[in-house]
């Protein structure tokens, strides 16, 4: 349970330097033609379509912290419309004090998109359960093992997860999705998904909050030299174009609205965000809080329109310039 608390405060300490988002521009639009207040920013993933292209993605539950940040978040997902994933809930399943920082969730957003989140490491039956706790409208998987290696009390053993994947697809009866925790993931990665029958992949990769650095402030002996493991965000979306039949999602080092304009151009059908609704939830009264996140949306239409799209889905036909990093990138990985 402390490890919980010990994510929120090593997560709060990491600024949001620089990353590959900057390394992508768009050409100017002289006379974009097009009215701020007619930008359509839905979008549609998992089987349903939302009001906006942003969500809450995992974080937390566990502790008294979390609930506090998880009523918080709930809040402002159900004002926002917008989906939620909840942290990790296998602790719910072995503590029973744990259980309400994850019910407050549904609690608040009766209505509302809730992603329930479990490892991959866990059952079937455990994904079922959780999603029974906070009666979720889909469940999140998580792909952790570079964190889970340097953790210092992390799972050692990988084997099994792929059938684990399957093993929940088969069971529960809500969309599946599979996220990375900021690791990123390659082509194979995404294919080998598509063909177990994922449908729905958030690439989660690095830019952001980074869990060797969180992890590494928990160990006696820190491992240097390897906070840059992983593909980036944008680095893993560029892996997954050309795939067809799968949505893909965004998530990691998403900074403001320009970086979500840069992810769904580059194909993401929706982007989330941890450490951005993080900081709202423990630095914001809920009212400051809404009014961030009104202006977020609105300059993700703003930007929109700017670039002489109508649509947050027209947004993946224009034209995008790569600095140099990214085309070595694409060089080396063609
Ligand atoms: C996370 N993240 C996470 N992911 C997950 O799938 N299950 C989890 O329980 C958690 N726990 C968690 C706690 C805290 C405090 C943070 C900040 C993050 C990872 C998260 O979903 C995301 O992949 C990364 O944080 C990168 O996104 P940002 O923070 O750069 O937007």
């Amino acid at each position: 349970m402390q490890r919980k608390d010990d994510h929120i405060k090593e997560a709060l300490k990491q600024s949001f330097m620089p990353n590959d988002f900057d390394k992508i521009r768009f050409a100017p639009v002289l006379l974009p033609e097009t009215d701020i207040e007619n930008i359509d920013i839905t979008t549609s993933y998992l089987g349903k379509t939302f009001k906006t292209p942003i969500y809450i993605n995992a974080m937390t539950g566990g502790t008294e912290k979390a609930k506090e940040i998880n009523d918080k978040l709930s809040k402002l997902a159900a004002h926002f419309e917008l989906p939620m994933a909840s942290g990790s809930a296998a602790i719910a399943l072995k503590e029973a004090s744990a259980v309400d920082s994850f019910k407050v969730i549904r609690d608040n957003d009766p209505d509302g998109f809730i992603l329930a989140n479990i490892g991959a490491d866990k059952s079937a039956k455990n994904a079922q359960e959780v999603i029974k706790l906070m009666n979720a409208s889909a469940l999140q998987i998580h792909c952790n093992a570079p964190q889970e290696a340097i953790m210092p009390e992390g799972e050692r053993n990988f084997v099994g997860w792929k059938d684990n994947i399957k093993a929940m697809m088969a069971l529960v009866d809500v969309p599946v999705t599979v996220k990375n925790v900021g690791f990123g993931m390659s082509r194979s990665d995404i294919l080998m998904l598509k063909n177990i029958g994922i449908k729905t992949i958030d690439v989660a990769g690095s830019g952001g909050t980074n869990f060797i650095t969180i992890e590494n402030a928990r160990r006696n002996y820190p491992i240097d030299g390897f906070k840059n493991y992983g593909f980036s965000t944008v680095e893993s979306l560029l892996e997954s174009e050309g795939i067809d039949g799968i949505e893909i999602l965004a998530s990691g080092g998403v900074r403001n609205a320009y970086d979500v304009v840069k992810a769904l151009s580059l194909g993401a059908k929706a982007v989330g965000l941890s450490r951005f609704f993080l900081n709202l939830a423990v630095d914001h009264t809920l009212d400051e809080a809404k009014d961030i996140i009104q202006t977020f949306l609105d300059d993700i239409k703003k930007i929109t329109a700017l670039l002489g799209c109508r649509s947050v889905s027209e947004l993946k036909n224009i034209g995008k310039i790569y600095d140099t990093s990214l085309l070595n990138f694409l060089a080396s990985r063609a």
